[in-house]
């Protein structure tokens, strides 16, 4: 046998996820069980009904898993995990699971840090060349990480108080949409016009640090104050001005940060990736450059999916990371 067959398990938030990968770059299967219609009357994530889920859902996804691959436990060659960060009683689902098949049929454990999952989503597409340059954004973070190998992780900024997604997401709310809203505000932005002027904090000179909240604590004023004043504002004009505003300093802030680096490659990565205006900007920007490469995951990469893990933890179990029974889930796990 040549081939290495890796199984990925992931439970950090909401989606309860499963996926075995082959030679660290072909996905065999791809099972993710979401879970957004049991949050979305609380607006947001609820952590207890999300483990009650994930303990429902993690063994069928499994087995679904195995069972569209073809896979028996025997032909696999490392179980990867997501260890953190997350919910810590949805990731401890996911860690027992892991460990439980480790321990039954005798298979190696790695844990996966989410977002290094993230990124090695974009390598389920494309071969990475180093250094290369990610921005990561979803729902809880948002970084710029500078990789100049496989497994190391360098981050150069990140956010000072929102991540983007979480910005996205209460800006939706502020304007009755439903949750996630990310994707809703995407879609109006498209129908709008930037014509609403919001800040955008570009921070000090030089900094890769990101700032969401004073954007969208702007979002909310104006829409008090023309509430106040017995004004209407288009909530597509919003939508389209507050998303011109983060794709305008996440794109600056990327391309500066790809030219001071001198980085092979920009990968996308995380929820927000998924983000229309985003794509767009990134590939226009990077489009006339010749010695950068950008490199963009198809939507369902770049939501939380288990191939993504198996994808990252392929790569640590080669340079020979292991876990042992004692695996925890970590919460606030540093990448
Ligand atoms: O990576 P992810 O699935 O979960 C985390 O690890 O956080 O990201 C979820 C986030 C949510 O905040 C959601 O609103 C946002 O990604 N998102 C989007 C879009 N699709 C998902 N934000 C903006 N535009 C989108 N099209
Ligand atoms: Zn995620």
């Amino acid at each position: 046998k040549t081939d290495q067959i890796i199984l990925g398990i992931e439970t950090s938030c909401d989606e309860t996820a499963a996926a075995i990968i082959k030679n660290g770059r072909e996905i065999v299967s791809n099972v993710v069980a979401s879970q957004i219609e049991s949050h979305k009357r609380f607006g947001g994530v609820v952590p207890e009904i999300a483990s009650r889920h994930h303990v429902e859902q993690m063994t069928l996804v499994i087995e679904e898993a195995l069972n569209q691959a073809n896979i028996q436990y025997d032909d696999i060659d490392a179980i990867a995990v997501t260890e953190g960060p997350g919910l810590v009683g949805a990731l401890l689902i996911g860690v027992n699971a892991a460990k439980a098949i480790a321990f039954a049929h005798g298979i190696p454990l790695v844990g996966v840090h989410h977002i290094a999952g993230h990124i090695y989503a974009n390598r389920l597409i494309k071969e990475m060349k180093f250094p290369l340059l990610s921005l990561v954004v979803s729902g809880g973070h948002t970084e710029l990480v500078l990789m100049e190998k496989h497994g190391s992780f360098k981050v150069i900024g990140e956010t000072r108080d929102d991540a983007a997604g979480e910005a996205y997401d209460k800006v939706a709310r502020t304007l009755n949409l439903p949750y996630p809203g990310g994707p809703h505000i995407d879609r109006l932005a498209q129908e709008g016009q930037p014509s609403i002027k919001l800040p955008r904090a570009w921070l000090e000179e030089g900094s890769y640090d990101f700032s969401f909240s004073g954007l969208k604590s702007a979002v909310i004023n104006t829409l008090h104050n023309a509430e106040q004043r017995g004004e209407k504002i288009a909530p597509e004009d919003l939508a389209a001005s507050f998303q011109n505003s983060v794709i305008e300093v996440l794109t600056v802030k990327t391309v500066q940060a790809a030219q001071q680096y001198q980085v092979k490659q920009v990968l996308l990565a995380g929820g927000v990736a998924a983000n229309k205006g985003l794509r767009q900007a990134l590939s226009e920007q990077f489009d006339g450059m010749e010695d950068v490469e950008l490199i963009i995951p198809p939507l369902s990469l770049c939501t939380d999916n288990a191939a993504m893990i198996a994808a990252a933890g392929s790569v640590l179990f080669e340079k020979g990371k292991r876990a042992g029974l004692d695996l925890n889930g970590n919460p606030g796990l540093a990448l």
